[in-house]
């Protein structure tokens, strides 16, 4: 029988804070089948989410024109989003549930007369505020959802999909959850119908300062030389990598930022098929396409 340890929720943020308690491992060891154990230690996990985000609340405030020096200066150096929107193919009845939205820094890259609608989930209230206001901007239709993916998908969500002419699911640097969870999304999207899932995964093993400076620092120099990047763009892309490094690191210590071998091995279990796509970034990320077959 599972052993159940149950931690206070001051236990897991000390442990969050210093690294002795990697999240993932901490609710993979501990979860039991048992709902009412699950919803405690999930809302503990909830709240040490919260915390690390908070920290980090570029990711969540990130919209077009803001200052430099954010990670997304160096991500639209790559033109990741333009890629990962092309490997979706949109059409016009489709409808995107965007998980982890942050301040749906994706919707602008989707021409909004190329779908039906939008749904973005996040956990943290400010974000979803700055992602409302997105949408707005953009002239997307669409909703944004507050809620903690930990526990699965919001019932909205699940709605939308089973509505949607086609509905495809995005997570892009958002599945930084115990597999359970992971597991639990991708079953209750199919279950409702959702065409497929779309991932872009920051790759644990691959995350690391050297291997990063020494792919980076060759571009931008190159990139200045043959005058594709600008001088200012190189110093924002500097100011963005020592924002990216740390980061990087206390996501990799605190979180399980599972491999694609990984993600493919606990869906193959749902009967998904698991496609890597590319892996971009000199393959610190990975893009992923999941689909379900259903059993005949
Ligand atoms: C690295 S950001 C990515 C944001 C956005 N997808 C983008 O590409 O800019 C991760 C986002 O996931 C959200 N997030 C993290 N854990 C979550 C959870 N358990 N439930 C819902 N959202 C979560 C965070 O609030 C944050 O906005």
């Amino acid at each position: 029988m599972a052993t159940v340890r149950v931690l206070a929720p001051a236990q897991v943020l000390k442990g969050l804070t210093t690294g002795v308690l990697p999240l993932g491992r901490a609710l993979e060891n501990d979860l039991s089948t048992d709902p009412t154990v699950e919803a405690a230690v999930w809302g503990q996990a909830a709240e040490a989410h919260a915390a690390f985000w908070d920290n980090w609340a570029e990711w969540r405030h990130a919209r077009p024109g803001t200052p430099g020096g954010s990670f997304h200066d160096i991500v639209r150096m790559f033109k990741l989003e333009d890629q990962l929107i092309r490997f979706m193919s949109l059409e016009p009845n489709d409808v995107v549930i965007d998980l982890g939205c942050g301040a749906a820094w994706m919707a602008q890259f989707i021409p909004s007369t190329t779908i039906a609608g939008y749904v973005g989930v996040d956990s943290h209230p400010a974000t979803v505020t700055t992602a409302r206001k997105e949408l707005d901007r953009l002239g997307l239709a669409g909703t944004v959802v507050k809620h903690d993916l930990l526990v699965g998908l919001p019932g909205s969500a699940v709605e939308a999909i089973a509505k949607a002419g086609r509905a495809r699911v995005l997570a892009r640097w958002a599945f930084y959850l115990p597999m359970q969870s992971i597991v639990r999304i991708v079953k209750q999207a199919f279950e409702a119908g959702a065409c497929d899932l779309t991932v872009d995964q920051l790759t644990a093993g691959k995350f690391s300062p050297p291997s990063l400076m020494v792919h980076f620092m060759p571009f931008l120099a190159k990139g200045l030389v043959r005058r594709e990047l600008s001088g200012i763009q190189v110093i924002r892309a500097l100011k963005a990598l020592t924002r990216m490094i740390p980061y990087g690191l206390e996501l990799k210590k605190l979180f399980p930022l599972w491999s694609s071998d990984q993600i493919a091995e606990a869906l193959n279990g749902l009967g998904c098929k698991v496609e890597v796509l590319a892996q971009p970034l000199w393959g610190q990320t990975t893009f992923l396409r999941v689909t379900h077959n259903p059993v005949p």
